[in-house]
C-alpha cells in the first residue's frame, strides 16, 4: 500500500457522499475515484472531491491505484460487490448490513480469508464514546452479572422515503424494513454489549406504510447465551420519530444510551452497596465516566480529540490501521454477520409463530 490509502467508492446515493467526506478528512487517506450506475451521481460526487468517476463498478475495481473500496450500494448487493472487490485485490469497507442473507455473507467471509484482505462492516455507533464506555463496563464486569438488555428504535420514515428508491422496502435488496435497515445499529450494539443471542420469539407488522414488502414495526423477546434476557423494539412508524435507546442492566449496575449519548450510568462501588434493597436509581455517574473516557481518549488520540465524535470517520481510521497493522478491524465481516443473524431469526419467528434458536443454519 502507498503511504496513504487510496479509496474508491461504489454507490453515490445517500451514504456514498458521507464516505467521501469521512475519507477526505483523514490525512492518510485519499479518494481516487467513485462509481455509480447513475452517471450524474458519480460525476457530481467526483466534482465535489476532485477525483475520477466511472459508470461501472468493474471499471473502478480494475484500477491499480485503488487500494480499498467502500461498498455503498443497496444492501442486497453488498456481498457480491465486496467479493468482486476482494478478488480484484482491494481491501473493503461495506456499509451495513453486511448483506441481507447469511449465505452470501459466509461467501464473503470465505473470500476475505482466501484473499487475505481486510473487510470492515460499517457499524459507526460502536465508535461513539458512549458505546465504548458501556461496552467496556459490561465486559469488565462493572455491572455485575448481566440480567437484561433492551434496544428500542422509535423512528419515523415517511412514505416518500420508501418511494425514493425502488430497492427500499423490498426483501430482495433492503432485506427487511425497520430492523434490517434502521434498527440494525442498535441491535449490533445490544449484542456487542450483552453477548451472543441464543433464542428469539417475535412479532412483526406493516402498519403505517404501503407499497413495501417488509415490516415497519417489530418486537422481540430474547434470551442471551449468558442467561440474561432482552427485548428489541424497532419501528419506522412512530410519528414524528423519537429516539434510539439502548439499556444494559446487571446486578451491580446499569447504563442507558439515548440518542447516542450516555444518559444514565451507575456501577456499584467495590465495597458493595449495589444490592441494597430499593437502591432506586443510585447516583447517575454518566458525566463522571464520560469525562474520564474523554480525558483518556484525548491522551491516546493525541492530535485531534474532536474527531472522536465523527463515528464514520473513526471507523474508517480503524480500518486503515487494521490494514497497516495486519489485524482485524473492530467490526469485520464475522462481527457484521451477528446483527443480521439476529434480525433474520426475528423474521423467521414472526413468520412461523415459533421461537427460533440461533446458529441453526439459516441461509
Ligand atoms: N451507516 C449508516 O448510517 C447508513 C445510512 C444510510 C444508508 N446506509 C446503507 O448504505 C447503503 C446504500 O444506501 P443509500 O441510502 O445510500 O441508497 P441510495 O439508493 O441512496 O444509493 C445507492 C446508490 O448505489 C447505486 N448503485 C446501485 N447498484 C450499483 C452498482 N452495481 N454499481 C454502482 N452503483 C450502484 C445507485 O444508483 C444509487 O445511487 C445501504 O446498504 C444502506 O443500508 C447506511
Amino acid at each position: 500500500m502507498a503511504e496513504e490509502m487510496r479509496f474508491g467508492i461504489v454507490g453515490c446515493g445517500v451514504i456514498g457522499p458521507h464516505h467521501a467526506r469521512a475519507i477526505s478528512g483523514l490525512e492518510d487517506a485519499r479518494l481516487v475515484a467513485v462509481a455509480d450506475v447513475v452517471p450524474e451521481r458519480a460525476r457530481k460526487l467526483a466534482s465535489e472531491h476532485g477525483c475520477d468517476w466511472h459508470e461501472s463498478a468493474s471499471d473502478l475495481l480494475a484500477r491499480a491505484d485503488v487500494d480499498a473500496v467502500s461498498v455503498c450500494v443497496p444492501s442486497g448487493e453488498h456481498a457480491s460487490l465486496a467479493i468482486a472487490a476482494l478478488e480484484a485485490g482491494k481491501h473493503v469497507v461495506v456499509e451495513k448490513p453486511v448483506d441481507v442473507r447469511l449465505g452470501p455473507i459466509d461467501e464473503l467471509i470465505e473470500a476475505q480469508r482466501r484473499t487475505r484482505r481486510k473487510v470492515a462492516v460499517i457499524s459507526q455507533h460502536r465508535f461513539d464514546p458512549a458505546s465504548q464506555v458501556v461496552h467496556d463496563a459490561a465486559c469488565s464486569g462493572r455491572f455485575g452479572r448481566l440480567t437484561l438488555g433492551t434496544a428500542e428504535v422509535l423512528w419515523w420514515r415517511s412514505q416518500e422515503y420508501y418511494d425514493s428508491g425502488e430497492w427500499r422496502g423490498t426483501w430482495e435488496l433492503d432485506g427487511g424494513g425497520a430492523l434490517m435497515n434502521q434498527s440494525i445499529h442498535t441491535i449490533d450494539l445490544l449484542q456487542w454489549m450483552m453477548g451472543p443471542v441464543e433464542e428469539i420469539a417475535a412479532y412483526t407488522g406493516l402498519l403505517a406504510h404501503e407499497r413495501i414488502e417488509v415490516e415497519d414495526t417489530a418486537v422481540a423477546a430474547l434470551r442471551f447465551a449468558n442467561g440474561a434476557l432482552g427485548t428489541i423494539v424497532g419501528t419506522t412508524a412512530a410519528y414524528p420519530g423519537l429516539t434510539a435507546r439502548l439499556t444494559v442492566h446487571g446486578d451491580r449496575g446499569s447504563a442507558i444510551i439515548d440518542g447516542d449519548r450516555l444518559s444514565y450510568f451507575h456501577a456499584a462501588s467495590e465495597e458493595g452497596g449495589g444490592r441494597a434493597y430499593g437502591a432506586a436509581g443510585g447516583g447517575n455517574q454518566a458525566e463522571e465516566v464520560m469525562r474520564s473516557f474523554e480525558e483518556q481518549a484525548a491522551a491516546t488520540a493525541g492530535a485531534d480529540p474532536s474527531q472522536l465524535s465523527m463515528a464514520h470517520r473513526s471507523q474508517i481510521r480503524d480500518f486503515i490501521e487494521a490494514v497497516r497493522e495486519d489485524r482485524e478491524p473492530l467490526v469485520d465481516a464475522e462481527e457484521g454477520r451477528k446483527g443480521v443473524e439476529i434480525i433474520l431469526a426475528i423474521y423467521e419467528s414472526a413468520r412461523t409463530g415459533r421461537p427460533v434458536r440461533l446458529g441453526q443454519g439459516q441461509k
